[in-house]
């Protein structure tokens, strides 16, 4: 059974989409063992007590630079012993000592088609903002391992999404949630728990 760690900063909709698919049988070789939280106040920390998931803290302004705050996030990951990070709506900078220590071991749910709207700057709705900006018609979600570039490692799963006439950042982040992120990340999670995810030359082959 992989030990499944998952970072979060807010409402924690993602969390509770892994949390449900684990209850239901869906997550196949792996088990959320620690949700750590970039802030004292995110709501996915009560998502996980909820649950009885044993949750950590690790504030980014208690630490002086975000080299010495990235150490502590590998230490406790190493001292958690992740066999899978998930980052769900983790909003704080990591630098590569933590992508370093679990190559190929995390992976983020972006909100958006990458390489569309994304790197640094797009996250949460400005991703949504900046999809309607310029007025695509079709967006969605994409699971990718995270590598010290931002947004810019393997893509292991994408779900289209149609953007509607009259969206809102809201309304378009909500659909692709409910559409995609909810459903592609546990997908994810569980592929990557029963190692049916290889990477080769920065691209992901995925046995279904
Ligand atoms: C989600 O839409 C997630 O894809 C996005 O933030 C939201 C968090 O919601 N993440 C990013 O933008 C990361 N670049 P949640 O806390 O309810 O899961």
């Amino acid at each position: 059974m992989k030990n499944i760690c998952v970072l979060v900063s807010g409402g924690g909709t993602n969390l509770q989409a892994l949390i449900d698919a684990e209850k239901r049988g869906e997550i196949q070789g792996g088990k959320i063992t620690c949700v750590i939280a970039s802030k004292a106040d995110a709501y996915a920390l009560e998502r996980a007590k909820n649950n009885g998931i044993r949750t950590r803290v690790l504030v980014r302004k208690d630490y002086a630079d975000v080299a010495e705050y990235s150490r502590a996030m590998r230490d406790a990951l190493l001292e958690e012993k992740a066999d899978l990070i998930v980052y769900a709506g983790f909003m704080t900078i990591l630098d590569e000592q933590v992508c370093d220590a679990f190559p190929n071991r995390m992976i983020n749910v972006h909100p958006a088609l990458i390489p569309s709207f994304c790197g640094k700057g797009f996250y949460g709705l400005h991703v949504h903002e900046a999809a309607l900006a310029k007025g695509v018609k079709v967006s969605g979600a994409t699971v990718h391992f995270v590598t010290a570039e931002c947004d810019a490692g393997p893509i292991i799963l994408q779900k289209a999404v149609e953007v509607q006439e009259g969206d809102t950042p809201e309304t378009l982040q909500r659909r692709i949630m409910e559409q995609a992120e909810w459903k592609i990340l546990p997908q994810a999670v569980s592929l990557f728990c029963q190692d049916k995810i290889t990477v080769e030359n920065g691209v992901t082959r995925v046995t279904i």
